[in-house]
C-alpha cells in the first residue's frame, strides 16, 4: 500500500482549473497564497491533503464537468474523509446554494475575491464548509506575485471584472466589478518575468482594453509596457469592440512589439440580436471597426466568438452571422450554443431556440469558419514569419513548434543551437486550419 506521513506543517494541494485564461491566471495566485502559508503541491489527488476545483460559470456544460468531478470526489472523501476538499472560482460565486445542495461534503467555497483568506478558510474549515463568496470591488491581488509555470509565455491579469453586463452573460455577477491592476504593479511583475526568461506577455482582463488606472489607458499601459528589456512580444485578451478606442489601435499598429492579433468577439451578425444581448454596438460599427484595424495594422489575425440560438434568433439572424463571417474571414472562432444562465438579464426570457435546432446552426457555422481558417491560413503559404520557438512540437520526430507574431501555430524541423526562447524567420510551406508547417528560411 502506498502509505504516506502526512506532514503537518506542510499539507499538500492539488488544485484544478476549468474555464478561461483568468482562471488559469488565479490558479497561479492561489498557488501563490497558498505557498506562502506552507502548502506544498500535491502531484495528484492521490496524494493531496487539501484538493480545490477553480471552476467556471460561463455556460451550463462547464458547470456540469465540474458537478461529474464532484461526485468523483465524493468517493474519495468517503475513503478519505480528512481530505479537505474546495470548490473555488465563478461557479462557487454563481450558485453556492445550489452546490452545498449537491456537494453537502464540500470543506471550502471561496468566490474569485476570497483567494487571500484561503489559508484561513481551509483550517478553519471542520463540520461546517467554510464559505466566502463576498465580492470585492478592492481586491486586484496587486502585492501577490503570481506562481508562474514555465515557459516563453506568461498570462498577466491587467483587470478583474466586468461592467457591460451582457444579457447572456454571468461574469459581472460571478467576477463582480471592473478594477484595474496599478501599472506600477504590472511592470514590477512583468519585469520579474522577463529577468526569468519570458519573452511574451498575454495582458487579460474579461474586458482588457477597459482598463483606466488614473491617467493610463489600455493603450498607455500597452507602451508602457513595451518598455520593459526582455519582453519582445504583448499580446491581449479579450478585448471588447465597444472600447477599441484610436489610442489601442494605435499602440498596435505603431508599437512593434504589441502582435497583429485581435480577438473582437461579435457574438451575433443581427443587429436585432445584438440589441437583445445588449452588447452596444451595432453590425455596421463592428465591420467600420474592423476595416480601421486592417487598414492601420496590416496583416493582423482576427478571431472572434460567436453564440448561436440566444433567445428569439430566427433562421433569418443566423444567416445575417454566417454572412458577416464570410465578409470579414476571421483567422479563426470560438462559437457556442446559447445556454441560459441564471441571474442574467436574459434569464427570464429561457430558451427559444431548441436544443436540436442550435446544434444544427453551430455545426454548419463550425463547418464555414473551417473553410475560412483553412483559406486564411493557405493564403500565408509562400510568406515568411518571426516565429518565437516554444519547444518541440507535440508531434515529435525532431519537429519544433512556435507562434507567429498573428499566433497561428508554426510547426517545422529543429536544427541545432535553437530552442524555447529563440526567434527564428521561418517560410510557411503548406497549411491547415490549425497550423502552418514551415521550414527555416
Ligand atoms: N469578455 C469577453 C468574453 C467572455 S466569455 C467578451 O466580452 O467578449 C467568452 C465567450 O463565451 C463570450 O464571448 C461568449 O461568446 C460566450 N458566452 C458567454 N456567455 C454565454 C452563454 N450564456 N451561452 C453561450 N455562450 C456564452
Ligand atoms: Fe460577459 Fe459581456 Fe462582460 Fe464579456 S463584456 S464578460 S460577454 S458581460
Ligand atoms: Fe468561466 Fe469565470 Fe472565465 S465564468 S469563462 S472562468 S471568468
Amino acid at each position: 500500500m502506498n502509505e504516506r506521513v502526512a506532514n503537518p506543517a506542510h499539507p499538500r494541494v492539488y488544485l484544478e482549473t476549468y474555464g478561461c485564461q483568468m482562471n488559469v491566471a488565479d490558479s497561479q495566485t492561489v498557488s501563490a497564497v497558498l505557498r506562502r502559508a506552507g502548502y506544498v503541491n500535491a502531484d495528484g489527488v492521490e496524494d493531496a491533503d487539501v484538493v480545490l476545483l477553480n471552476t467556471c460559470a460561463i455556460r451550463e456544460h462547464a458547470e456540469e464537468k465540474v458537478l461529474h468531478r464532484l461526485r468523483e470526489l465524493a468517493r474519495l472523501k468517503n475513503s478519505r474523509p480528512e481530505v479537505k476538499i474546495g470548490l473555488l472560482g465563478c461557479m462557487a460565486q454563481h450558485n453556492r446554494v445550489a452546490i452545498m445542495e449537491k456537494a453537502a461534503f464540500l470543506d471550502v467555497v471561496a468566490g474569485p475575491d476570497s483567494y487571500r483568506r484561503l489559508p484561513e478558510m481551509i483550517g478553519s474549515a471542520g463540520f461546517d464548509a467554510s464559505i466566502d463568496v463576498r465580492l470585492d470591488r478592492g481586491e486586484t491581488y496587486a502585492d501577490i506575485t503570481p506562481d508562474y509555470g514555465g515557459g516563453v509565455r506568461a498570462y498577466v491579469t491587467a483587470m478583474r471584472g466586468c461592467d457591460k453586463f451582457c444579457a447572456f452573460c454571468v461574469v459581472p455577477y460571478v467576477r463582480g466589478r471592473e478594477r484595474s491592476i496599478p501599472p506600477a504593479d504590472l511592470m514590477r511583475e512583468i519585469g520579474e518575468l522577463a529577468a526569468r526568461g519570458v519573452k511574451e506577455v498575454v495582458l487579460l482582463g474579461q474586458t482588457v482594453n477597459a482598463y483606466r488606472f488614473g491617467d493610463t489607458d489600455f493603450g498607455a499601459l500597452l507602451g508602457m509596457i513595451a518598455s520593459i528589456d526582455g519582453i519582445e512580444r504583448i499580446r491581449f485578451t479579450s478585448p471588447h469592440p465597444g472600447e477599441m478606442s484610436e489610442s489601442i489601435i494605435d499602440a498596435m499598429a505603431t508599437e512593434p512589439k504589441v502582435q497583429p492579433q485581435l480577438h473582437l468577439p461579435l457574438q451575433s451578425g443581427s443587429d436585432r440580436i445584438l440589441t437583445a444581448m445588449e452588447r452596444g454596438y451595432t453590425v455596421a460599427q463592428y465591420l467600420d471597426l474592423v476595416g480601421r484595424v486592417r487598414a492601420e495594422i496590416p496583416g493582423v489575425a482576427l478571431s472572434t466568438d460567436i453564440i448561436v440560438g440566444f433567445h428569439g434568433e430566427e433562421e433569418s439572424d443566423f444567416e445575417l452571422t454566417t454572412a458577416i463571417m464570410r465578409e470579414v474571414g476571421f483567422d479563426s472562432a470560438f462559437m457556442f450554443k446559447y445556454s441560459v444562465r441564471e441571474h442574467t438579464r436574459a434569464f427570464r426570457l429561457g430558451d427559444s431556440v431548441s436544443e436540436e435546432e442550435k446544434g444544427r446552426r453551430l455545426t454548419a457555422l463550425i463547418a464555414l469558419q473551417e473553410e475560412m481558417s483553412l483559406a486564411r491560413n493557405r493564403a500565408m503559404v509562400g510568406h515568411k514569419f518571426p516565429v518565437l520557438v516554444e519547444g518541440s512540437a507535440r508531434r515529435g520526430g525532431g519537429m519544433m513548434a512556435g507562434k507567429t507574431p498573428q499566433f497561428k501555430t508554426a510547426i517545422f524541423r529543429g536544427v541545432e543551437g535553437i530552442g524555447a526562447g529563440d526567434t527564428v524567420n521561418v517560410r510557411v510551406d503548406s497549411a491547415t486550419g490549425h497550423s502552418l508547417m514551415c521550414s527555416i528560411a
